[in-house]
């Protein structure tokens, strides 16, 4: 293949043009990058999820109850555990094993509890191992228990060794003679991603912060919706302190906690520096309850709702909800250009109707009125949807696909004519299925999904985001998803990163590895290629950052040989110097996987030095499924 890139003459790209995503699912946040240790700290229950004991378990002869006191600990924690004992000497306790696992270190973890009860002796919390019961680190406090008011116990458990696996557990313990106590928020955290209280594994955040994103897209997907029991994310319930948070019924299959919350969304924004895209909730369920769908009246007071977010992100400290961010801790407005209005409101038909009808509408009128600057984000994938006046509006959409790779493959000019001036965000994205022989078909959402993205589907990923990259100036950014996947709990794979408890088991997938290598290689602006053969099975793009600084992309798919390129640069003479980067996979259907506790990584990254031949033209080969940048 014979390629002559231009040094100017191609469109602007998106500074965004890399994100993230992120959502309560597959136990990614409660159980997983929230850095909280202890499994249901708090009994929050709901009526699709009732208040539960597991997985607590009771020590010495202590029997564990669930209770709401006459004196709650807070109006959004009114059930805690009563542990009572019928011994007069002995000790008695609770223990919990973590998320699936504790994992042990010797570094300092910051814990606390309530209790409520007579009790004037001494409590004492340990982390053991569960098969061998050995103590790695253990602390006595004296009790400031009464019956007539809850009392925080703060603590610090600091072990002097590593366990060697994460089958340990938190212990509480207190002499018997004190009858029975309430305990409440029992929580204990390790280290977190700069230390923030109430904060994210670090080891999750630094597999995110490989990927250089430039955006967050938040709190969803679906978990934004709420399911059967009507009960969408609720941003003033994921604030202040985690007494004041009583948690909702998620879309995913469980009870979350929103310890990971709105302050710890945007917190999390700033420590990755990248930007929020805030999605907002705008009248539609999931589950069987489409059947009520918002009307024009029901929906005003959210309208409103959102606006009262906003203003808690973006309000001056005077005003009612930027008073309240101060009152948190945060004086200065958070930086926020991106909204999204809903998610995936397409997905059913009076859904789409009433999106189109009056919910896009309604708040896209609300929002730009208070916030002109903000850029409004329609969540059916296609800007026209959202109809009548409104498609003169500035609003860009979010368009998510879920495929399989000749599909995505196919889709490689999807944005070849898209709107410029609607911008598309690809929010969500990921090759979940395997090819159907000789068919370019979608995906069948009645067939399982692949357990992991097999390379071949990675591959096709990134022709697709090169399809993409070549349309900067119709994009905003493109974010896989899901991006995380607790292994012990999870409801949907595959995933952009797995993990346990165990932060030697993350699998960072296929598809990891293609985004890292995209994602850290951008460039300001496309430029021209001419080729002297179509795309397929190569597909590329060039891009310049500053004159002379080329970014080179491409990727192979169902090529029988070796594509031999040569490729000369506008202005780059012979012995100009380029670096060339190539992933591949054993084979196509190779995955990065967690069999038996061993991590498997087949992706090996080549990096070449290369200097250009003869009228500066740079010549390398590529093999099938291979994804390659060359910068020069
Ligand atoms: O990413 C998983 C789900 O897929 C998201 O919650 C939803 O937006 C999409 O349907």
């Amino acid at each position: 293949i014979n390629l002559n890139v231009s040094a100017t003459g191609g469109n602007a790209s998106s500074p965004l043009t890399y994100g993230l995503m992120f959502e309560d699912i597959n136990h990614s946040g409660d159980g997983g990058i929230y850095a909280e240790l202890i499994q249901n700290r708090a009994f929050q229950g709901s009526l699709e999820y009732p208040s539960t004991l597991t997985p607590w378990v009771s020590i010495g002869d202590a029997v564990l109850t669930l209770q709401n006191t006459s004196v709650p600990l807070s109006k959004s924690l009114p059930t805690s555990i009563h542990v009572a004992s019928n011994l007069t000497n002995g000790t008695i306790g609770l223990l919990n094993p973590g998320w699936w696992g504790i994992d042990v270190k010797p570094q300092k973890y910051i814990g606390s509890f309530w209790a409520l009860g007579s009790y004037k002796g001494k409590f004492t919390v340990k982390l053991q191992s569960d098969l061998t019961d050995e103590v790695f680190a253990s602390l006595d406090i004296p009790s400031s228990a009464t019956p007539e008011k809850w009392a925080e116990h703060k603590f610090e458990l600091e072990p002097r060794i590593a366990a060697p696996n994460i089958n340990n557990t938190f212990v509480l313990e207190f002499d018997s003679k004190a009858g029975s106590l309430n305990f409440n928020l029992i929580s204990l955290f390790p280290p977190t991603y700069h230390n923030r209280p109430n904060g994210n594994r670090p080891d999750l955040m630094e597999a995110l912060k490989d990927l250089d994103g430039s955006f967050f897209r938040i709190p969803g997907g679906n978990n934004i919706e709420g399911d059967a029991y009507h009960y969408p994310w609720l941003w003033n319930e994921t604030i202040g302190p985690l007494t004041e948070r009583p948690g909702r019924p998620g879309t995913w299959g469980y009870q979350n906690t929103d310890g990971l919350g709105l302050v710890e969304y945007l917190n999390w924004c700033t420590d990755l520096s990248v930007t929020p895209v805030l999605a907002v909730w705008d009248g539609m369920y999931l589950g069987n309850e489409v059947d009520h769908i918002l009307t024009a009246s029901e929906l005003e007071p959210w309208v409103q709702y959102a606006l009262d977010e906003l203003e808690f992100i973006l309000g001056p400290s005077h005003s009612t909800h930027g008073a309240l961010r101060a009152q948190l801790g945060h004086p200065e407005p958070w930086e926020l250009k991106y909204v999204e209005i809903g998610n995936e409101d397409d997905l059913y038909d009076n859904g789409a109707e009433t999106y189109s009808a009056y919910r896009f509408s309604m708040f896209y009128e609300a929002i730009s009125a208070s916030y002109p600057d903000l850029i409004l984000i329609s969540s059916t994938g296609d800007y026209t949807a959202v109809g009548g006046s409104n498609t003169s509006n500035p609003s860009a959409t979010d368009y998510h696909t879920y495929t399989r790779p000749d599909y995505f493959v196919s889709q490689f000019g999807h944005f070849d004519n898209a709107s410029r001036e609607h911008k598309s965000l690809i929010g969500e994205y990921a090759c979940i299925q395997g090819n159907v022989y000789n068919q370019v078909v979608g995906v069948d959402w009645d067939a399982p999904k692949l357990p992991w993205n097999p390379w071949v589907g990675s591959v096709s990923e990134a022709i697709f985001s090169l399809g993409a990259e070549r349309n900067g100036d119709a994009i905003i950014g493109m974010s896989y998803a899901p991006g995380f996947q607790n292994l012990n709990s999870y409801e949907w794979a595959p995933d952009l990163i797995a993990f346990t408890a165990d932060p030697s088991q993350t699998v960072k997938s296929t598809s990891h590895h293609v985004i890292e290598l995209l994602s850290n290689n951008r460039y300001n602006a496309t430029v021209p290629v001419t080729a002297d053969s179509d795309f397929g099975p190569a597909y590329w793009v060039a891009g310049v950052s500053e004159p002379g600084h080329y970014t080179f992309k491409a990727a192979i798919y169902n090529s029988t040989s070796t594509v031999p390129f040569s490729i000369s640069f506008e202005g780059l003479n012979e012995g100009a110097k380029g670096t060339l980067s190539v992933l591949n996979a054993p084979d196509g259907l190779s995955s990065n996987t967690l069999e038996n506790g061993v991590v498997s990584d087949v992706v090996k990254k080549t990096v070449t030095t290369l200097a250009a031949g003869s009228g500066g033209v740079f010549e390398f080969e590529l093999d099938n499924y291979d994804v390659a940048v060359l910068t020069t």
